[in-house]
Parts: C-alpha cells; structure tokens; sequence
C-alpha cells in the first residue's frame, strides 16, 4: 500500500514537494490549501480548501482518511495552522514533519528594525509622514490605519479587505526580480518597506533593492515553532529534504508486493 500523505500547503515548498512526489507510487498524497487566495497555485495533486474545524477536526480527518504522515509545508506566519498540526499530531498519533524556510538575515548594509508583530511594525515607522511600501500579506493591514500620516502602497495577491484609507494598491504575485522592485521603489517614492521575515527566494528581491537604495525595512520576526516535545517529528528547511523523510516514511516497493 502506498503512504497515505496530508500536505498542509501554501507555501512554495509545498508547490515543489507535490510535483515531486506526483506519478510517485509511493505516496497517496492530497494537497491541503487555507483557501486563502482567489486563484491558487496549480497543483498536480488532489487538492481540498478550507479549514478543518481545529485541532480536534484535523486528528478526526486523519483518522477517518487513514492519514500515515502529515507534512505541514504552510507559510511560516501561518502560526495557528502549524499549532493545530501539531496538537492533531499529539491527539492521533502520527509523523509529522514541518518545513520550515530559513528565516531572512540581515547583511551589513542592511538598514532593518526588527519588530515582534504588525502593531510594533506601524508603530516603528514613526511620526514623520513617510511613503510607505507594505507587503506583509492582505490579512495584516489594520494596524496601519491608524498611522494615517503616511502614504501607503500596498502590495497583495487579492485584494485587502482593510487597506488603510488612501492606499494605493499593486495586485500581484511573486517571484519578483530586484531590477524591477528598484524600479518600483525609485518610481513611487518609496522611503520605507514593511515586510514579514518570510525567508525564501521568491519574494527576496524586494531586501536586495532595498539595501541598494539605502531604504528602511521594517522586519516582522516570525512566530515561534509550536512545543515538540515528545512528538515523532522532524523539522526541515526545504521540500528536497521534506522528500528524503518522505522516501524513509514510505514502504519499499517489496514492502508493497511491486
Ligand atoms: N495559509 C497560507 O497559505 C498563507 C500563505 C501566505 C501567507 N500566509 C500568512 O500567514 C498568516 C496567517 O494566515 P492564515 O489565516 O492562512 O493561517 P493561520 O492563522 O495559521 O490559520 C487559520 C486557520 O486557517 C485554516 N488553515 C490554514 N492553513 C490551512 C491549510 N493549509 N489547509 C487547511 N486549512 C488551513 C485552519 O483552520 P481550522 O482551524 O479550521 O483547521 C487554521 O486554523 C497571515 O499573516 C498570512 O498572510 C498564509
């Protein structure tokens, strides 16, 4: 029998991990997506949308869909979703692997602030009216209403539901390369970005414009991994290795009388 595998997705490594395992005999794998964003990335995989209904939800699927490895590939600020996997892992057994990018650093000419969270982020920006590039997701924006003296320009894949008044908005969907974010940058007067430490490469160009331009970032630290403790779990910072555990997970193919 093949290894029955629940991706929690939504993240670029989740994108490369399912075409990878796609026509693989191994695996019975079904993609999961918040349903967050209009049109998804396509996937080779089966795919369901939406919420589990909690923790206690998520164990209940595993159970009934007879799930044998969970693989939490969400976006690193997706902190209630990675508890929720993790406590369902606790509540029904199972392995659980977590991919989890490496977090962004900052090189000598960068000019960062770390903050802990949006609230800290509008407030880090400060009194003096500034232009303000905002890229920290379409659910995170109502902290920055109340900071009404500066201008902003916001960028999201959907439109925000709470921009703050005024905002300019650019719908658009990375990878982003760094000529084009100078231009954007130099082109709207921008003199501050606001940015969550996402990590990855495919929206980072935005960090090597900013530092040539000599430009203030912003940076929201990432919430902290859920308690492990006593968990059959693996923590990995890619999808190549996300298949390595996957590959040791899987019954050989004697295993599985091919
Ligand atoms: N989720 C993403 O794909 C994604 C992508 C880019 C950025 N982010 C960032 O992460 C932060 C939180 O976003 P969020 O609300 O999506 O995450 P969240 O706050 O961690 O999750 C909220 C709820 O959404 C459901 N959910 C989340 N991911 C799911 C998945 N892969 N499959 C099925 N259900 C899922 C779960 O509902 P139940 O409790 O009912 O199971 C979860 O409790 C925001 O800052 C957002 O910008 C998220």
């Amino acid at each position: 029998m093949p290894l029955k595998v629940l991706i929690l997705g939504g993240s670029s490594e989740a994108s490369v991990l399912a075409n990878a395992i796609t026509g693989d005999r191994r695996f019975d794998a079904l993609l999961s997506l918040a349903g967050r964003t209009q049109m998804p990335m396509a996937s080779p995989l089966p795919r369901r949308s939406g919420g589990f209904g909690g923790a206690q939800g998520l164990a209940d699927y595993l159970t009934t869909e007879r799930i044998d490895a969970l693989v939490v590939a969400i976006h690193p600020f997706a902190a209630q979703m990675r508890r929720h996997a993790v406590a369902a892992a606790r509540l029904r057994p199972t392995p659980l692997l977590i991919v989890d990018r490496p977090a962004w650093r900052a090189l000598p000419d960068d000019r960062w602030t770390g903050v802990p969270d949006m609230k800290a982020a509008a407030r880090a920006l400060g009194e003096t009216p500034r232009r303000v590039l905002l890229t920290v997701g379409r659910q995170d924006l109502a902290p920055f209403a109340a900071h009404g003296q500066h201008t902003y320009l916001v960028r999201s894949i959907d439109p925000p539901a709470d921009a703050p008044a005024g905002a300019e908005l650019i719908l658009n969907r990375g990878p982003f390369t760094e000529p084009d974010e100078r231009r954007l940058m130099e082109t709207r007067g921008v003199e501050v970005l606001v940015t969550k430490n996402a990590g990855g490469d495919a929206t980072a160009a935005k960090l090597a414009a900013a530092r040539a331009l000599g430009l203030d970032v912003v940076m929201v630290d990432r919430p902290p991994l859920p308690d492990l403790d006593g968990l059959d779990v693996q923590v990995v910072p890619d999808a190549d290795q996300a298949l390595d555990w996957l590959s040791h997970q899987a019954p050989s193919a004697t295993e599985r009388g091919v």
